[in-house]
């Protein structure tokens, strides 16, 4: 059998990354998460004391920072150099700086080639916003994955009910709209469905029939 390419995209919270993580323990593939590399800029950027709207500061920052990922436990493990930064790229102040970080175009051209790099084997489920469109346009299977916002919302409410956080689900959800229109409306590669990508609406599905839909899909291609 074939070692597929698999791009996942869609909108904030709808799920990608613990679809396509499951998807890739099934194929045995690999997983990778270009939301985190963002995350993972951003955070550099900051704590560098760096203006998010000073392009080519945030470039610099882009292009100096090795960011690596190792298969945790629980959770895949994400750093920059020697730094665990897991638990620090998830936090709200990242979180809602992000957009900012990867509107700006040099930014993007530089994970979009280490993505490349990653993805140039196969074997692989990459989860974010331009995998389809940019990031790998021959991708032989591609998911634009979406939820209601109200759905998308209670889902993070959930999650952070669990870790101990208690923000409003009017807040989250808002929060989510907020980084929506800023990823579909910014100049390069904007949050789009791929015109060969397949729509899958988890609104009222549960993880396991999202799972099955895509793994469905995977086999019929192999
Ligand atoms: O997937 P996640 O929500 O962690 O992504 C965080 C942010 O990174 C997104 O809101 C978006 O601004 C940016 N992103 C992107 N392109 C990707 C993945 C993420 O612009 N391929």
């Amino acid at each position: 059998s074939e070692e597929l390419q698999v791009a996942i995209d869609g909108p904030a919270s709808a799920g990608k990354s613990t679809v396509a993580k499951l998807v890739a323990k099934k194929f045995k593939y690999v997983y990778c998460d270009t939301g985190a590399m963002y995350r993972a800029i951003t955070l550099a950027a900051m704590q560098a004391k760096v203006a998010l709207d000073d392009d080519a500061a945030v470039t610099n920052i882009a292009q100096a920072t090795v960011i690596t990922f190792k298969p945790g436990n629980r959770v895949q493990q994400v750093f920059i150099g020697q730094q665990d930064i897991t638990q620090a790229i998830r936090k709200p102040e990242v979180t809602n700086n992000v957009s900012t970080v990867a509107a700006i175009k040099d930014v993007r051209t530089e994970m979009v080639k280490q993505q490349r790099v990653i993805a140039s084997h196969g074997g692989i489920v990459m989860d974010g916003r331009d995998i389809g469109t940019t990031v790998l346009p021959n991708a032989q299977v591609k998911i634009f994955l979406v939820a209601s916002a109200h759905e998308r919302a209670v889902r993070r409410y959930n999650e952070n009910i669990k870790k101990g956080i208690e923000t409003p689900l009017v807040q989250l959800q808002k929060e989510i709209e907020i980084r929506d229109k800023k990823d579909s409306t910014r100049a390069v590669s904007p949050l789009k469905q791929a015109e060969d990508a397949v729509l899958v609406d988890t609104t009222s599905l549960s993880i396991d029939q999202v799972v099955k839909k895509i793994s469905t899909i995977i086999m019929k291609i192999q």
